[in-house]
């Protein structure tokens, strides 16, 4: 666990995650500290694409970590423990919550958050970890050609505080920190595997603009899905190589 959380609020900057990657980088920002902004210019999501948020409606947030103790080839925890953290959160205000493999949240069949993880690596082991959340919260219409974007109030109908959402999942976020710390690996695996959207049923994915059905029977050791075929057939990919047919 984190003792201090340290919130820096701001108004506008280009993006949470380059802001706290200029605080690591400067050596200006101890464990737990969260960057906070009202609007992004330049808001980053995966793959080089943009994230959308109006103005002072959602969360977008960085969590600026220092997990020395965590493997290289054991980063994909912090991706699972965030995705958990915002489950967390999410699941009480409303019913089918997901984690889209490998970290979109979703409600129903819709992205309700982004994660965009930017980690550092000093030998085999992580020196900084960078954990950008994009929730949207009170956001009623979506203009980009994202595909299928939803707000908790577009489901739920309520108005959120941007700010107290952002104590809360931090708070589920350093419970689950804490266990990734103390090495309760096992813990953190069979609540992600509970949690993931399309878990435990037969459903189609395309590979390379194949479609087929699969289930998911696994999170391989680097993260990887694991897909069993209707013919038996037992797969693993890494990120971006299978898709979900939504
Ligand atoms: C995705 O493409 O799903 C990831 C989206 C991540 C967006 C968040 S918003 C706060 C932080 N700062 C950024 O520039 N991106 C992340």
């Amino acid at each position: 666990m984190i003792a201090n959380k340290n919130f820096i609020f701001l108004t506008e900057v280009e993006s949470t995650n380059n802001y706290a990657n200029h605080l690591v980088l400067s050596k200006a920002a101890d464990e737990g500290t969260v960057v906070l902004a009202q609007h992004q210019k330049k808001g980053r999501g995966q793959q080089g694409n943009s994230w959308e948020s109006e103005a002072g409606k959602n969360l977008l947030a960085s969590f600026i970590l220092f997990p020395q103790f965590l493997t290289a080839a054991n980063q994909f925890y912090l991706s699972k423990i965030i995705s958990l953290a915002l489950v967390d959160f999410l699941k009480p205000e409303t019913e089918n919550v997901t984690v889209k493999w490998p970290n979109d949240i979703y409600i129903q069949n819709r992205k309700v958050a982004g994660i965009l993880i930017e980690n550092s690596v000093k030998g085999s082991f992580l020196s900084s970890s960078i954990i950008g959340i994009g929730l949207n919260l009170n956001q009623l219409e979506f203009v980009s050609d994202a595909p299928n974007p939803v707000s908790l109030k577009q489901i739920t109908a309520k108005n959120y505080d941007v700010e107290n959402v952002a104590v809360q999942i931090w708070e589920h976020f350093n419970i689950w920190y804490g266990k990734l710390q103390t090495g309760h690996l096992n813990e953190i695996d069979t609540a992600y595997f509970k949690i993931l959207f399309r878990g435990n049923e037969w459903a189609l994915f395309s590979k390379q603009g194949e479609c087929f059905e699969a289930k998911i029977i696994g999170i391989g050791e680097f993260g990887q899905l694991i897909l069993e075929a209707r013919n038996g057939t037992i797969s693993k990919y890494m990120f971006k190589e299978v898709e979900f047919v939504i």
